[in-house]
């Protein structure tokens, strides 16, 4: 936001693959720019690079259609080739430090995707996460990544180990650090007729963020136009009159809301001022 900007570091994370981080990511990095903030992202999932390959798309569109859109910054996170574990998790350590200093030197938020398993450079992400977005597909199956839920009474019977893992997270970042982690889970491909397994899901949800110390918001729902725009690297924000809603459709329009209520819950208020701050500037 200005010179000694310190990027606000948002990590899209969890311990399962398929929940939706690389979709809800890309859609929240370009969200975020279409506010007006500067954004520089990272790709920690060097395996899948789901994240990687979306942004690349998106650059080639706009070499071969001359598409004046807004791209961040973007860095993969390459596996290192070292020859013991030791040396290659230090290696790829560095590389992520390295990323990471100056992603938050010279964009107001750095968007982190990471893989769906634990590894160090997973643990690492979460340590830095000033922000954690959680995404949890919309079943009960689902909700095993956050507590561990008896079957048949429904009855909680505590955190599961990924839960665990961030409020331990949470612990040491305000002992060691002083400083606080933002815990948010979405829901995602919420499907929109099954209106019991949505209250059902819904209750769980509000009941665990208060135990857990989490922020639940609703998320996305189940939607092709959350996917079918990654070979050209689009979202639904980049169509024309996305802006104002000018030819979308009634779905269109319904994600468009779930896409920008994510990325206002990502924008801590100082960051929301200091951005009304800066435009009036740039209107005086
Ligand atoms: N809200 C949604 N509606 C429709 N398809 C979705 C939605 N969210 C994710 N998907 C699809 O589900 C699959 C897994 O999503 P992805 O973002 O790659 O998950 P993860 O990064 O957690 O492994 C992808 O094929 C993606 O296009
Ligand atoms: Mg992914």
């Amino acid at each position: 936001m200005n010179d000694n900007t310190v990027g606000h570091i948002v990590v899209f994370g969890n311990e399962k693959g398929g929940c939706g981080k690389s979709t809800a990511a890309m859609h929240a990095t370009v969200a975020l720019l279409r506010l007006g903030y500067k954004v520089g992202t990272i790709d920690l999932d060097a395996r899948q690079g789901t994240f990687t390959r979306y942004l690349s798309n998106r650059f080639q569109t706009v070499l071969r259609e001359g598409k004046n859109i807004p791209s961040p910054t973007h860095m993969p996170i390459k596996r290192s080739d070292a020859l013991t574990l030791k040396e290659k998790q230090d290696e790829e350590s560095a590389f992520f430090f390295m990323a990471l200093e100056e992603q938050t030197r010279e964009n107001d938020f750095v968007v982190i995707d990471t893989p769906g398993a634990d590894s160090h450079l997973n643990r690492l992400a979460h340590r830095f996460a000033d922000t954690l977005v959680t995404p949890v597909n919309d079943s009960m199956v689902d909700l095993d990544l956050l507590a561990d839920i008896d079957p048949v009474t429904l009855e909680v019977r505590g955190p599961s180990t990924y839960a665990k893992s961030v409020m331990a997270v949470r612990e040491a970042r305000k002992s060691e650090l002083g400083l606080g982690l933002r815990w948010i889970v979405m829901r995602n491909r919420i499907n929109p007729t099954n209106l019991k397994s949505k209250r059902d899901i819904e209750a769980m949800l509000q009941n665990l963020s208060g135990r857990f110390g989490f922020t639940y918001i609703q998320g996305f729902s189940e939607r092709i136009i959350f996917r079918d725009m990654f070979l050209k690297g689009l979202t639904l924000l980049d169509l024309d009159g996305a802006e104002t809603g000018t030819g979308f459709s009634a779905s269109q329009l319904a994600a468009r809301q779930e896409v920008r209520y994510l990325a206002h819950a990502l924008v801590p208020e100082d960051m929301r001022i200091a951005l009304m701050r800066r435009k009036k500037a740039a209107n005086a």
